[in-house]
């Protein structure tokens, strides 16, 4: 895909992203809202206790950092409400049946408006315990696959991992 039709395919586009605080995820986050400002929504998936302690990591970890530097000097003032009507971070864990939403709700409109998912949360330390990193790095993956299996109208599913960098869409 050229990278002008993947901007254009990106527009209106609802997407949820895992492992939005690492390396990669972070930088997929500030790349789509900087090239392509019409998406319609990212959903931030964090590990967090409730909504409020997720959206404090989503400014911390997240949105407050200096790779942000471009999008909020191009924006000036309008940064805080771009980012408001944009990015919302949800409380969440991949390795939990439903990613861990725990708002119904919330979980709800999740599955009606995702068009895209991007899975790149895992554990990335070589020496971590086999039965954690099997429940990020397997069963997570495993459970975002199933995720996106309920979203109704998912087109994409792109998963990050070491030694794999996969997408499966529906057509
Ligand atoms: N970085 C590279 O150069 C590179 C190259 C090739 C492949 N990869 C692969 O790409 C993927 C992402 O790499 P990265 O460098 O961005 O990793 P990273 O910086 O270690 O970030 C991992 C992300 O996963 C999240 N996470 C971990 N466990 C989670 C859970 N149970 N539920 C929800 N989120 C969870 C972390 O959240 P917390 O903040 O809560 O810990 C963090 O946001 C990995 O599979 C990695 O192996 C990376």
């Amino acid at each position: 895909m050229e990278f002008g039709s993947v901007k254009h395919f990106l527009r209106g586009k609802t997407i949820l992203v895992t492992g939005a605080t690492g390396f990669l995820g972070k930088i997929f986050v500030e790349k789509i809202l900087r090239v392509q400002p019409d998406v319609k929504k990212l959903y931030l998936l964090l590990r967090a206790s409730n909504s409020c302690s997720a959206t404090e990591r989503m400014y911390n970890e997240i949105i407050g950092k200096d790779l942000f530097k471009v999008l909020r000097d191009k924006l000036g003032d309008d940064f805080d409400s771009f980012i408001s009507e944009k990015v919302m971070a949800v409380a969440g864990d991949v390795s939990s049946k439903n990613l861990g939403i725990r708002d119904v709700n919330l979980r709800k409109a999740m599955l009606e408006e995702i068009d895209i998912v991007l899975h790149s949360a895992a554990s990335t330390k070589f020496d971590e315990r086999f039965d954690v990193a099997m429940c990020t790095n397997t069963m997570g993956a495993l459970n975002v696959v199933n995720f996106a299996k309920n979203c109704i109208k998912v087109e994409i599913l792109l998963h990050v991992s070491t030694g794999s960098f996969s997408s499966i869409s529906k057509t």
